[in-house]
């Protein structure tokens, strides 16, 4: 599996604006945080609390989160392992398009295999990609149960569901790991925060541009 497919007949490349002179006017540059965890584990909230830090502080951010796209560019996929391969596949080129575009790019998808995870690092190529490790005991995930599927997956009702009936492959060397039992979302999403601000912010230090 390699980010290199066969280059579609009669379609060429144009060179675009040089995305740096798009970087400075923004007066940052991009990052794009890869947050992988179970289902419950917190991703989703923390993806909201350091965007919004973020935003707070004068930069340019979106989130990208799994349940959210599955509700449209993703509404076509299930959850087999070659449909959560796609789910990665599309939302890191996405990630991508938008982190050229000068933005902090925060992904929030369970993203549970290994092989997908470093799909999406190459994708993202030369932007500066942080694999993020949400990391949230099943135990825990389940008594939290946000959203009642570990429930309904216990009994049963939901097949291939994350950590109960299908595999999760945590990160081997994460690039930051956030562990969230007995520790509060803002303590959590400032770890993340503060590390955006200090990636994205633009070498030269000016201010953005209004
Ligand atoms: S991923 O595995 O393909 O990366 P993604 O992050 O897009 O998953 O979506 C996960 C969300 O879908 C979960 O938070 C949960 O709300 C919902 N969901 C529904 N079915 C499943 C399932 N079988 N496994 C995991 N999550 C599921």
């Amino acid at each position: 599996m390699g980010v290199v497919r066969k280059i579609p007949a009669n379609v060429t490349r144009h060179d675009l604006q040089p995305r740096e002179q798009r970087w400075n006017r923004l007066g940052q540059v991009p990052v794009i945080a890869w947050l992988t965890g179970l289902s419950g584990a917190g991703k989703s909230t923390l993806a909201g609390a350091a965007d919004r830090a973020l935003v707070a502080a004068g930069r340019h951010s979106a989130v990208l989160d799994g349940d959210n796209l599955r509700h449209g560019l993703n509404a076509d996929l299930t959850f087999t392992p070659k449909d959560r391969s796609e789910n990665v596949r599309r939302t890191a080129e996405v990630a991508r398009l938008m982190a050229e575009a000068g933005s902090v790019v925060i992904v929030s998808l369970i993203s549970p295999c290994r092989a997908d995870r470093a799909l999406a690092r190459r994708i993202a190529g030369d932007i500066p990609f942080l694999e993020v490790f949400v990391d949230t005991p099943l135990g825990l995930c389940e008594a939290r149960d946000p959203k009642g599927l570990y429930r309904l997956a216990r009994a049963g009702r939901i097949p291939d569901f994350t950590g109960v009936s299908a595999p999760y492959e945590a990160p081997e060397r994460p690039d930051l790991t956030i562990t969230t039992e007995g520790r509060s979302t803002e303590a959590c999403a400032r770890s993340l925060s503060t590390l955006l601000l200090r990636l994205s912010r633009a070498a030269t230090g000016a201010a953005p541009r209004r």
